[in-house]
C-alpha cells in the first residue's frame, strides 16, 4: 500500500525528525518522510536527512509571505500529504497554514493549551504543576493551537531544573508523533470542530498522583 508522504519542517536539532525516520524505517509504517525544509542553512537536523537519503531544502528567506509562497511550491513538487512540524521555530504565514488546513501538524513540548509559546518547560516550572508533557495538534493561524491529536503526560520532579524536564518530556515526543503520524496515515482522525476523534483509540486507564505516595 502506497505510505502517506510527510514533509518535515525543522529549524535546529531535529531529534523529532530523526524519531519520525526511525519509525518510518519500518517498512509496515504507514508512513514515508519524503522532504526535509529547514529555515537555517546551519540546522542539525539536516544531518539526519542526509544520512536517511531525504531530500532536504534550506529556505532561508526572511519574508514570511516569500518563505510561505517557497515552501509550498516545494512541498507540492515533493508530492507532500502531511506537513510536520518539528521544532521548527519561524512563524508561519497564515495563508499557508490555511493551504494545509487539518494537513499540518506540530508537537509542543506542554500540555497544551498551558504553555504556549517559547521555553514551555520554564513556564510548567514556574508555575509548579506536578505533570506536564507534549501535544501534537493540527496546526491553526494562533501559535500553539488547533485541534489536539494525542498528548503524553510526564511527572515533574522537585529537583527538575529546565533542561531535566526538558529532556524527559523529549523522550516521551519521541514516541508520541510517530504515534500521531501513525494515526493520521491510518485515517483514524476526524476533527470535529475544536476536537479531534480518534477511530478505534486505545484510552490508558491512568489515574497518576503526583506526588503518589
Ligand atoms: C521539541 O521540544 C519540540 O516539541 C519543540 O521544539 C523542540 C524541537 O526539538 N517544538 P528537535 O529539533 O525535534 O530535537
Amino acid at each position: 500500500m502506497a505510505r502517506l508522504r510527510v514533509g518535515v519542517l525543522i529549524s535546529g536539532r531535529g531529534s523529532n525528525l530523526q524519531a519520525l525516520i526511525e519509525a518510518a524505517a519500518d517498512p509496515a509504517y504507514p508512513a514515508e518522510i519524503v522532504l526535509v525544509i529547514s529555515n537555517r542553512r546551519e540546522a542539525q537536523g539536516l544531518q539526519h536527512a542526509t544520512q536517511a537519503g531525504i531530500p532536504h531544502e534550506v529556505i532561508g528567506e526572511r519574508d514570511r509571505g516569500v518563505f510561505a509562497a517557497v515552501a509550498d511550491a516545494a512541498l507540492r513538487r515533493h508530492r507532500v500529504e502531511l506537513v510536520a512540524l518539528a521544532g521548527f521555530m519561524r512563524l508561519l504565514d497564515t495563508g499557508l497554514v490555511e493551504a494545509w488546513c487539518d494537513r499540518m501538524v506540530n508537537i509542543h513540548p506542554s500540555l497544551l493549551p498551558a504553555f504556549p509559546g517559547l521555553h514551555p518547560q520554564r513556564q510548567a516550572l514556574a508555575a509548579g504543576v506536578r505533570f506536564s508533557g507534549c501535544t501534537v495538534h493540527f496546526v491553526r493561524a494562533e501559535m500553539d493551537t488547533g485541534p489536539i491529536i494525542a498528548q503524553a503526560v510526564v511527572p515533574v520532579h522537585d529537583e527538575d531544573d529546565e533542561d531535566r524536564l526538558a529532556a524527559r518530556i523529549l523522550a516521551s515526543e519521541h514516541r508520541l508523533y510517530p504515534l500521531a503520524v501513525r494515526l493520521y496515515a491510518e485515517g483514524r482522525l476526524r476533527v470535529e470542530g475544536n476536537r479531534v476523534a480518534v477511530t478505534g483509540g486505545v484510552i490508558p486507564d491512568i489515574a497518576p498522583l503526583n506526588p503518589s505516595g
